[in-house]
C-alpha cells in the first residue's frame, strides 16, 4: 500500500519545530551540551497545591470513566477567576467551555463556525494553529501583517471590502506568540465595532494573560463593551499554571459561538480527565501569590537575557509580556540558516521566525524556559559565535 497525505494535510507546512529538534538532538549526539530555547513549555513546575490535588483525586477509582464537558464546577472557577483577574463577568453555564487545552478549541474553531471558502483573517507573523485550522476546515486566510511600526496591530482599514465580505472570522493575540505585543482597550474597541460593522466573529487568544511585565494592564478583550456580542477568547492553564502537560484550557464569551463548538466537540472527544479538572479548579480558585511570584520569575530572566544579549552587541526588543523574545536577527541572515547556526555552533536552540508565516522571516523566536544562569550562558555563546561570524554579519 502507497499512502499519501491528504491535500489538507499537505497544505499544513512541514514543522520546523520538529527540524530544529532533529538538529538539536544530531548536536547533542555529537557531544554537544545545548541549551533548549526552542518549545514554549513551561520548565516551572505548577503550584504544589495543584499537584496535591491531582495525587489526591487520581487515587479516587470512580473517577475514571469519561467526563464530556466538564464539571460545573470548572465553569464556575473559570467565571470566579475572570472577575478577579480581569474584572469580566461571565455566565459560568452559558460563556464557559471547556478544553483539553486551548489548541483542542483554537484547532476545531474554524470547522465549526465556516464552510469551505469561506476567509479568516489571521494575524502574520502568529502562533501556527490558526493557519492550519482555516486549512483544515477548508478557508481561505487573509494574513494580517503585523508590523513593529504599527506597533504590531492589524490595519483593519487596509483591508479590502470585498475581502470583508466573504470574512466569518478574525484570530488575535494580545500578548501572542510569537509577536510578544500588548493591545490596550482603545484597540480592542476598535476591533469590537469594526466586527460588528463587518459581521466578523473576533477570537482573542489569551494564553499569556498571565504574563505581562512591568506592571502593564492585563487586558481580557472580554472585558471590552460589546465583545461578548461579537468575540470569544481562549485562555489556558498551560503557561499560567504550568499545567501544559495536563491538557486543560478554557474559551469564554459568545454563547452561540460557545454552543457550535461544545457541540462540534461532543463528537470528537469526551472529557478531560477528572483529577486533572479538580486540580485546575484549585489552581483557579487559588489567591494570586503563585502567579504574583511567577511573573517576577519570568520578567527577570527576560531582564538577565536581555541584558546578556546587548552585551553581545545584539540589540533586542524587550519583551513586554509572554516567555518568549521575538529578536529580529543580525543583517545578512535568514532566520532558518540563523537558528541552525546557532544550534550547530553556539549549542542554543531557537525558532527560525519564518515557522510563523511569511512577515516572521528576519526574526526568531527565543524561549525563556530555562533558569537565568543558563540564559546567561546562553547570551555568552552567542556572543562569542556573533564575534566568529560577523564577517558573514556584514
Ligand atoms: C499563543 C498560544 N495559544 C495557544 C497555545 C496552546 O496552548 P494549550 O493548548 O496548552 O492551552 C499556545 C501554546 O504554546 C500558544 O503559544
Amino acid at each position: 500500500m502507497n499512502l499519501v497525505a491528504s491535500e489538507k494535510v499537505k497544505k499544513m507546512s512541514a514543522s520546523i519545530f520538529q527540524e530544529v529538534a532533529n538538529r538539536k538532538h544530531e548536536a547533542i549526539k555529537a557531544g554537544k551540551d545545548v541549551i533548549d530555547l526552542s518549545v514554549g513549555s513551561p520548565d516551572f513546575p505548577p503550584p504544589p497545591f495543584v499537584v496535591d490535588t491531582l495525587i489526591e483525586c487520581a487515587s479516587d477509582l470512580s473517577k475514571y470513566g469519561y467526563t464530556l464537558t466538564g464539571i460545573p464546577e470548572f465553569n464556575d472557577a473559570v467565571s470566579y477567576f475572570y472577575k478577579q483577574r480581569y474584572t469580566v463577568d461571565l455566565n459560568p453555564r452559558s460563556e464557559v467551555l471547556q478544553l483539553m487545552g486551548s489548541q483542542d478549541g483554537l484547532a476545531h474553531l474554524a470547522t465549526a463556525l465556516i464552510n469551505p471558502g469561506d476567509y479568516v483573517l489571521v494575524p502574520d507573523p502568529g502562533y501556527p494553529i490558526y493557519e492550519a485550522s482555516v486549512n483544515i476546515a477548508g478557508g481561505v486566510i487573509y494574513p494580517m501583517p503585523l508590523l513593529a511600526e504599527n506597533k504590531f496591530q492589524p490595519m483593519l482599514d487596509e483591508i479590502p471590502v470585498d475581502i470583508l465580505e466573504k470574512t466569518k472570522l478574525m484570530i488575535i493575540s494580545y500578548p501572542g506568540n510569537p509577536v510578544t505585543a500588548l493591545a490596550d482597550e482603545v484597540f480592542f474597541e476598535k476591533v469590537v465595532n469594526f466586527a460588528k460593522c463587518h459581521d466578523i466573529l473576533v477570537v482573542h487568544d489569551f494564553a499569556y494573560s498571565e504574563l505581562i511585565f512591568d506592571g502593564n494592564p492585563q487586558i481580557s478583550f472580554m472585558s471590552v463593551p460589546g465583545a461578548k456580542e461579537v468575540g470569544i477568547e481562549f485562555n489556558s492553564l498551560s503557561k499560567t499554571f504550568n499545567m501544559a502537560g495536563c491538557r486543560i484550557g478554557y474559551v469564554v464569551g459568545n454563547e452561540q459561538a460557545i454552543n457550535i463548538l461544545a457541540s462540534f466537540k461532543s463528537h470528537i472527544d469526551y472529557g478531560v480527565f477528572y483529577p486533572i479538572q479538580k486540580a485546575a479548579v484549585r489552581a483557579l480558585t487559588s489567591d494570586s501569590t503563585f502567579l504574583q511570584t511567577q511573573v517576577k520569575e519570568y520578567e527577570y530572566r527576560r531582564d538577565v537575557l536581555i541584558a546578556g544579549l546587548e552585551k553581545s552587541g545584539w540589540q533586542v526588543a524587550k519583551s513586554p509580556a509572554t516567555m518568549f523574545v521575538w529578536a529580529r536577527i543580525p543583517a545578512g541572515w535568514k532566520s532558518r540558516e540563523f537558528a541552525f547556526a546557532l544550534i550547530d555552533q553556539a549549542g542554543v536552540a531557537v525558532i527560525p521566525g519564518d515557522a510563523f508565516g511569511e512577515l516572521g522571516e528576519g526574526y526568531v523566536r527565543i524561549a525563556m524556559v530555562q533558569p537565568p544562569e543558563r540564559l546567561s550562558l546562553a547570551s555568552e555563546r552567542i556572543h562569542k559565535f556573533l564575534i566568529e561570524y560577523s564577517g558573514k554579519i556584514m
